[in-house]
């Protein structure tokens, strides 16, 4: 099934060196080979500023980035978001960023809580690297960060199911292992999944 795909590549530095946005590319690479339509977000390219208030969470006009970000969400069936874990969580750029982006108006209607998101029939892969081990996060820290992304922010807009593909001890890793998890990401990216 050809799916419509958004990738949010959610790390702060455009250095292409990173491991995230290789990762980012892989995923791409694959989904495009299967004749997907996937668009790339780089977060570290968009302009916009913190929300700074309820009032403009509420009724604010979001900045044009944003917009075009908030359209690109709507187009897509599926949303791909990676981060690298900084300080036990998301880099502080790509929470602003969803700040801006999932307002009200947007992703939820807040009188009807947990049932009123206004994104249903969208599902959703995040991709977190880190320098733990990932069972580490996983199991000792109970992957708070992820469970807070997916049920605080992507559940509570109606998206599900949404998946997680956690790589740890990322520095120095070998180039054997770094591309055994290009290959999956290539792979998830050919699935659309
Ligand atoms: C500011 C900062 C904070 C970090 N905090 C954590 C952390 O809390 N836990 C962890 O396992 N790794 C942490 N790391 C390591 C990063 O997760 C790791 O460098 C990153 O996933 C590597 O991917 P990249 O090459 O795409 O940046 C931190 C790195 C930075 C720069």
């Amino acid at each position: 099934m050809r799916r419509e795909i958004l990738l949010i590549d959610g790390h702060p530095d455009p250095d292409s060196a990173h491991l995230d946005h290789a990762l980012a590319e892989a995923y791409v690479r694959g989904a495009e080979s299967a004749g997907h339509a996937i668009r790339r977000l780089r977060v570290a390219e968009l302009d916009f500023p913190l929300l700074r208030s309820k009032a403009d969470f509420d009724t604010g006009t979001p900045p044009d980035d944003i917009v075009a970000a908030q359209r690109g969400i709507a187009a897509a069936d599926h949303l791909v978001i990676v981060f690298p874990l900084w300080l036990g969580g998301m880099p502080a750029l790509l929470k602003g960023f969803l700040e801006q982006v999932f307002r009200p108006d947007f992703a939820f209607d807040l009188e009807k809580g947990p049932m009123g998101g206004r994104l249903k029939g969208k599902s959703a892969r995040v991709i977190v690297t880190m320098g733990m081990p990932a069972l580490a996060y996983r199991w000792y820290y109970r992957a708070h960060s992820l469970k807070s992304l997916e049920r605080n922010i992507l559940k509570f807009a109606g998206i599900e199911p949404i998946r997680d593909s956690l790589y740890g001890m990322v520095e120095g890793v070998s180039d054997e292992t770094r591309q055994r998890w290009l290959d999956e990401m290539e792979k998830l990216g050919k699935a659309g999944r």
